[in-house]
């Protein structure tokens, strides 16, 4: 299920947590109207080269699923990928870090997709400069641009595209994760220019990830404007998830039947200590426990920088998959707002002496490994029209 999910019910009552635990298993099969995950069988009717490729890029992994890609295909032979501002995450991402790497995803995947149809891109980042820190300022300056020449040699990874998910559940705990493995999912991330990719299954470097995970979740949680964040992103019920086709499912029956009856109270985040707000942290430290091994991708921190992290991370995930591992990323630790700084230093301080020096690499993406028990859904994404400008 997604990394936040509580109760709190109108006139101030709390859910039982026992009502909350199926949430773990929230977003399984059944719950997707057919038509909220139809992106997840490719562009089946589609015979342009370029929306066809659009329509892979759409289940590229980003922040809270907001999908904050805008495609602008004015410009013939060329795709020009710019923000949606309206699909920001002004609290736990202020400074607009995550939502770009959510853009190299779409990037990457969009090369790939065009790729395969023997087409090669010319890819600008920021062709007419970055955008700033302060999202307030950001304004309709393009993301990249992608000119289409013929060519292009297919990728293989290509191949895990549709089959990609993001693993929010508990890994299978009686299945350790080989070194090997690791290594092999760790050198399929070209170094280069690019990030450094890193990670372990060593036990002892395991329990202070696991830890740090936990305690940046707890940070999350007891942060109201943060946890209000999340909340704003809940869709509830299948008429939600086919309204918004985006952000955080929550689809129990339960849950279903007092939002029916106006008794889930969305305006609030639960106290701590209620049934809700422990039924929230026990999937963050369920998920935190059941890490299996750690992958992180480090790197400078220009804007480009951060879209080619993104454009590793999408491959590293497309990897794992077709190593039959989940990678799922913890991002808490790595959120750039003021209560979180403790656990930012920390994170960018495991295996090397503090304090952080400024030139020293941010750790772009933080991910827990490891085996699946079973079957992780395909997520909605809107229709590829609505990210569209013509
Ligand atoms: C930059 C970034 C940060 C993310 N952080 C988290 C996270 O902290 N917890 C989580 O459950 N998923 C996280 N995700 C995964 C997204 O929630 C996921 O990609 C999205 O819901 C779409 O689902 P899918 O990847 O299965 O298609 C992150 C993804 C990106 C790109």
């Amino acid at each position: 299920m997604q990394r936040r999910t509580f109760i709190r019910l109108a006139g101030g009552g709390t859910l039982a947590a026992a009502a909350l635990s199926p949430l773990a298993a929230c977003g399984a099969g059944p719950y997707y109207p057919a038509q909220a995950v139809e992106a997840w069988q490719g562009p089946v009717d589609e015979i342009d080269a370029r929306r066809r490729a659009v329509a892979y890029a759409i289940t590229a992994p980003n922040p809270h699923n907001l999908q904050p890609w805008v495609v602008d295909l004015r410009e013939e032979g060329a795709i020009t990928l710019r923000v949606d501002r309206d699909r920001l995450l002004r609290e736990t991402d202020p400074l607009g870090r995550q939502i770009l790497i959510g853009h190299g995803a779409f990037l990457e995947s969009l090369v790939m997709a065009l790729a395969e149809q023997g087409i090669a891109s010319e890819v600008a980042l920021w062709p007419q400069g970055t955008q700033t820190t302060q999202l307030q300022a950001w304004d309709e300056r393009p993301v990249a641009q992608v000119v289409l020449r013929p060519g292009g040699q297919p990728d293989p990874l290509f191949a895990q595209v549709l089959r990609r998910r993001t693993p929010k559940i508990d890994f299978d705990t009686t299945r350790p994760v080989e070194p090997a493995r690791l290594q092999t999912l760790l050198a399929s991330v070209s170094q280069g220019a690019g990030p450094a990719a890193g990670g372990t299954v060593d036990t002892a470097s395991l329990e202070a990830l696991r830890a740090l995970c936990w305690e940046s979740a707890k940070v999350e949680l007891r942060t109201p404007r943060t946890m209000l964040e999340s909340i704003r992103l809940l869709r509830v019920g299948p008429a939600e998830f086919l309204a918004h086709r985006d952000g955080i499912a929550l689809n129990t029956p339960f849950v279903r039947a007092m939002d029916a009856l106006g008794l889930f109270d969305r305006s609030l985040g639960p106290p701590e200590g209620s049934a809700g707000y422990k039924a929230a942290a026990e999937r963050f430290e369920a998920h935190s426990r059941t890490a299996m091994g750690f992958v992180w991708l480090a790197s400078g921190n220009t804007r480009s920088d951060q879209l080619q992290a993104a454009r590793a991370y999408v491959r590293l995930q497309l990897k794992a998959t077709e190593l039959g591992l989940g990678v799922h990323p913890m991002s808490q630790a790595l959120q750039e707002f003021a209560e979180m700084a403790p656990h930012y230093e920390r994170v960018h301080q495991l295996g090397r002496p503090a304090p952080r020096e400024a030139a020293e690499p941010t750790v772009q993406m933080l991910c827990r490994i490891g085996y699946l028990p079973g079957d992780v859904p395909a997520t909605p994404r809107r229709p590829v029209g609505a990210l569209l400008q013509l």
